[in-house]
């Protein structure tokens, strides 16, 4: 049994289906007629999962090409995009034929880009292999890549005809990977469902998957262009974006985020802006998600690498206040109090 959760966008809602074993092209029949499909994936997922979507396609009447990438983030560039609008003017491809990410966020991003600038637009389907794809990147529509000077400064809104997440792909993540995905469900968790914190550990990879695109959805549909409430979603983003930078990328994205939330809990926490226990019930999660919210860098530090964030206008400083355990709210800070704020999270 597949679940199915139908996002909202201007340009046409969409389903996501999420399942086990699913028939990806029987699926995409539903939003699209047969026609060219380029499947674009990763040269560590393309081996594992590229035959059967690709057989899956070529049944459901798609005339199948494949597109592969150098895996990770280093590939999230505009030279991957040149060559891939390169292969699609190649390969003849029309506004009616329809690109498929088969991969990770990277390759999401990749292709969702390429699919929104190739021929001013044309239509793609997510197939997420990661947990963060499946409950983050593949939901709301941000597509884009990194530039030498920073993550995701080109990009395009860019809204897939269908989503469609195989938990099973879960099996074969590298270490960590998982956990990663798993930040951005606490995340999830204490913006809008304290309920969900208290039974992860018994819950299935679908149904983490199923309650986290439905909250991304819920976020995204009120704000799909990112003007006010989708900034909820960065909630533990400042500092953690700052703890990414700090450590030369060495910490990975979700384990930077885990101490992002941490340490924005406990100061406003000890700032009475949050209600207690919300320090507590966050840590708790955290260690069911296998992530630490311990961090090894200073305020001095961490204010001024938070200052290069994109969330910042000015002299203010846009955070992401827990209130409560699944409530959180925006919060205006000017910039020179941040390292103070910032020191409260860090006391023992
Ligand atoms: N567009 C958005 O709204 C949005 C939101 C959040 C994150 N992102 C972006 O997503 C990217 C991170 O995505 P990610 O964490 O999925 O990273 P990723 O795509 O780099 O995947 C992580 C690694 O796992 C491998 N992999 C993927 N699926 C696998 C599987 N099933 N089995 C074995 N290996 C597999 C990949 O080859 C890669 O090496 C970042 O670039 C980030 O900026 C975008
Ligand atoms: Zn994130």
């Amino acid at each position: 049994m597949a679940d199915r959760i139908v996002v909202k966008a201007a340009a046409g809602s969409y389903p996501v289906v999420i399942g086990e074993g699913l028939d990806v092209g029987g699926l995409a029949l539903e939003v699209v007629k047969p026609c060219r499909a380029v499947i674009v994936s990763d040269d560590n997922v393309f081996p594992l999962y590229g035959e059967s979507a690709s057989k899956s396609f070529a049944a459901a009447g798609f005339d199948v090409a494949t597109f592969v990438v150098k895996n990770g983030e280093a590939s999230k560039n505009l030279d991957t995009v040149s060559a891939l609008l390169a292969f699609l003017a190649g390969e003849k491809i029309t506004r009616t034929d329809i690109l498929v990410a088969l991969g990770g966020g990277v390759v999401g991003d990749i292709t969702g880009f390429a699919a929104a600038v190739f021929l001013r637009g044309i239509g793609f389907i997510q197939i997420p292999t990661t947990l963060l794809a499946a409950v983050d990147s593949s939901v709301g529509g941000k597509t884009g890549v990194d530039l030498p000077g920073g993550k995701n400064l080109v990009g395009a809104f860019h809204r897939p005809l269908a989503v469609f997440c195989d938990v099973s792909a879960f099996a074969s993540l590298p270490a960590g990977e998982y956990s990663c995905g798993m930040a951005e469900v606490v995340k999830h968790g204490m913006i809008a469902d304290a309920g969900m914190l208290g039974s992860l550990a018994g819950m299935t990879a679908a149904e983490i998957c199923r309650r986290n695109v439905e909250i991304k959805a819920s976020v995204v549909e009120k704000d799909e262009f990112d003007t006010g409430i989708r900034n909820l979603l960065n909630f533990g983003h400042t500092v953690g974006h700052a703890v990414e930078v700090l450590s030369g990328y060495a910490v990975s994205h979700g384990s930077a985020v885990a101490v992002g939330m941490t340490v924005i809990t406990r100061a406003s926490e000890r700032s009475g802006l949050t209600e207690s226990p919300c320090l507590e019930t966050l840590a708790a999660a955290l260690e069911i998600a296998g992530l630490s919210g311990e961090c090894r860098y200073g305020a001095d530090d961490l204010a001024r690498a938070a200052m290069s964030d994109k969330k910042r206008a000015g002299n203010v400083i846009t955070l992401v206040i827990p209130k409560r355990p699944g409530r959180a709210e925006l919060y205006r800070m000017p910039v020179d109090q941040l390292e103070s704020f910032i020191a409260k999270g860090l006391e023992p």
